[in-house]
């Protein structure tokens, strides 16, 4: 109950690299393994579908980025692992954090205001080109977020406005409809390497340097050799000050092979050497891991019922939140009157079972259990003293009041059912087990 959440979400949009594996992958992998922690990750393609308008690169993505994940180590039935869109409570929860988000907080989001910037210098329209989608974009990932009680949610600095978006939403919500919605942070890793990519830069897509996580081996050497390196030969003292070789094996390497390394450096090793130590250092961490992968992406039917399982395991949890957040601002039946606790206790009460104690002909006292239409639901034994037939009910009511209470406190209301109706059930239960 009072386990930590941790939950990210990973755009469907492209293929995992390497610095996605080191900055990303691989320190969430680890952290879902932490005792104490409830992790959830999912395939955020409803993200997805704001950038890329093409359906096979999507459905690829989606199955890369599985596959990536699991073959990583990250294990579906310690976590939550599931896809966005298979999770329909997510959008219905968008709609409802819409309606109390303030237009002007999206107005100041990030990627929305860079879209803008660029339309204004560029003299266009201010919003040529920005989708609704766009705009909305926030919304939707604080629903992600809100919908599953994160505590906490490990993102890049790039995400974190996002986050604190979230919170003011999810304030909002409570503000207007009562303390439902848990505020989440954002979890920023100081420890986290970003990896350099082949030019030294960042390695991302968008400066299209970055190495593959799990092309074939021959590929991985190609790119290594590709690595950009001064024009130092063999035998002259090299830097690793600046050299993105040398970053990048330290990712991989432990401290003393990454000693090792220097001293080859100071020695003036070749870099088609020093490259040849980098290839075989990822490749003895990723070649199992690739293996994984390849067999994952021949059986994609295989991921699907991972994640088919995921989001049962998911809105076990969604569904319940979601139908007493729906009540909670008033999307409910009719008949419930006003008030979620008082129209539970008001249209339940008359439907309460009762005990009914009679004497039969034999002489014996007895009781019954009867429902509010008359149907019995228990019929004792009979006793030979009334006081002991009043004192067995008396008990049965305290202990499937107690067993009532119970749920009612502990447990997430699935859908309309009220209290009053788990105490039902739980009587017939009862009454089925002792006679
Ligand atoms: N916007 C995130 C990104 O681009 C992906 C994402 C979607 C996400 N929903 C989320 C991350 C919820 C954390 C929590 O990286």
């Amino acid at each position: 109950m009072s386990e930590l959440r941790v939950l990210t979400g990973i755009t469907t949009s492209g293929t995992p690299h390497l610095g996605n594996y080191v900055g990303a992958i691989r320190p969430a992998v680890r952290a879902s393994l932490a005792a104490g922690v409830e992790s959830f990750y999912f395939l955020a393609d409803y993200h997805a579908l704001i950038k890329v308008g093409e359906p096979a690169r999507i459905q690829q993505s989606t199955l890369e980025i599985a596959a990536t994940w699991l073959a990583a180590g990250l294990e579906p039935e310690r976590v939550t692992f599931y896809r966005q869109s298979d999770i329909p409570e997510i959008p219905e929860l968008t709609w409802l954090l819409t309606c109390v988000t303030g237009k002007g907080l999206l107005n100041r989001a990030h990627a929305y205001k860079a879209s803008v910037d660029k339309n204004l210098a560029s003299s266009n329209d201010p919003d040529a080109d920005v989708t609704a989608g766009l705009f909305m974009y926030p919304v939707l990932m604080a629903a992600d977020i809100l919908m599953f009680k994160a505590h906490q949610v490990p993102v890049g600095r790039d995400q974190i406005q996002h986050i604190e978006m979230a919170r003011d939403i999810a304030q909002s919500f409570n503000h207007l409809y009562g303390e439902q919605l848990v505020l989440p942070q954002a979890l920023i890793e100081a420890s986290v390497a970003t990896l350099p990519g082949l030019d030294g830069r960042k390695m991302s897509k968008s400066y299209d340097n970055t190495m593959a996580l799990f092309a074939p081996r021959e590929v991985l050497r190609k790119q290594i050799a590709g690595i950009v390196t001064d024009s130092k030969a063999p035998g002259e003292p090299k830097s690793t000050e600046g050299s993105a070789l040398f970053e990048i094996y330290q990712a991989f390497a432990s401290a003393e092979e990454t000693a090792a390394l220097r001293t080859a450096f100071a020695e003036g090793i070749a870099w088609s050497q020093a490259k040849e130590i980098l290839f075989e250092r990822i490749d003895r961490e990723v070649a199992p891991m690739r293996q994984a992968y390849d067999s994952l992406m021949s059986d994609p039917a295989r991921i699907e019922s991972i994640l088919q399982a995921g989001a049962v395991k998911a809105r076990r949890l969604a569904t319940p939140f979601m139908a007493s957040l729906r009540r909670s601002v008033g999307l409910r039946p009719l008949a419930a009157g006003p008030g979620p606790a008082a129209s539970a206790k008001k249209t339940a009460r008359p439907s309460q079972p009762v005990f009914k104690q009679y004497r039969e002909k034999d002489g014996k006292f007895y009781f019954k259990l009867v429902d509010a239409t008359g149907r019995q639901l228990l019929q004792s034994r009979g006793f030979d003293l009334p006081r002991t037939a009043a004192e067995i009910v008396t008990r049965l009511q305290q202990i499937s009041d107690f067993v009532a209470q119970e749920f009612a406190e502990h447990l997430e209301p699935i859908s309309e059912v009220s209290p009053e109706e788990i105490g039902v059930a739980l009587r017939a239960l009862r009454v089925s087990e002792s006679s």
